[in-house]
């Protein structure tokens, strides 16, 4: 009785180790804009680089800019909609920031760094539950600037 508890247990922390292995050694870094990165000025639809893109939990966003004419809000999908820059999620400012997203679900960025929406560099994520088929197999810097 007391053995098989004990086997039992162990091989459940086997199973949980492995699956934390599998999970931190399939995440990957997408750049948002692709080579374009991150910027208003060039009309870049973002939308469709959202679009072509399996995002899951434990992957990281990759913002690169120049931080002299963007910047990186993150906003509640009601702020997002209306414009309302006033109190953002998350602010990051550096011109190249890593965000590691850590649950499923829509997030959204705006680059505002004048508290104006229009013709600014925007884009709605969907990042979606851990799942073996879309699994990436990239492993690069495990120290992304943020997390959300
Ligand atoms: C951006 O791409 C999306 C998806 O491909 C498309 O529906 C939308 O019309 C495009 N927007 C513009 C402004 O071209
Ligand atoms: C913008 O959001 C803040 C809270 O984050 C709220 O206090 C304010 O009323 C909102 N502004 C508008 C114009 O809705
Ligand atoms: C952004 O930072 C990462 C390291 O965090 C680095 O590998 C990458 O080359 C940088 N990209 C640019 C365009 O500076």
């Amino acid at each position: 009785m007391a053995s098989s508890l004990g086997v039992s247990s162990s091989t459940g922390l086997f199973l949980v180790a492995t699956l934390a292995l599998l999970t931190l050694s399939s995440a990957s870094y997408f750049q948002v804009g692709a080579k374009d990165g991150w910027t208003s000025s060039k009309n870049v639809n973002y939308t469709r680089w959202a679009d072509g893109v399996h995002l899951q939990v434990g992957d990281v966003l990759r913002f690169v800019y120049d931080n002299k004419k963007e910047n990186v809000l993150r906003l509640s999908h009601r702020h997002y909609r209306t414009c309302n820059l006033t109190d953002p999620a998350n602010i990051w400012t550096s011109g190249n920031d890593s965000v590691r997203l850590q649950r499923a679900g829509h997030f959204f960025f705006i680059s505002s760094p004048d508290g104006q929406c229009q013709g600014k560099a925007r884009v709605n994520v969907e990042v979606y539950r851990n799942d073996e088929a879309g699994g990436h197999a990239l492993s690069l810097d495990p120290t992304p600037a943020g997390s959300i």
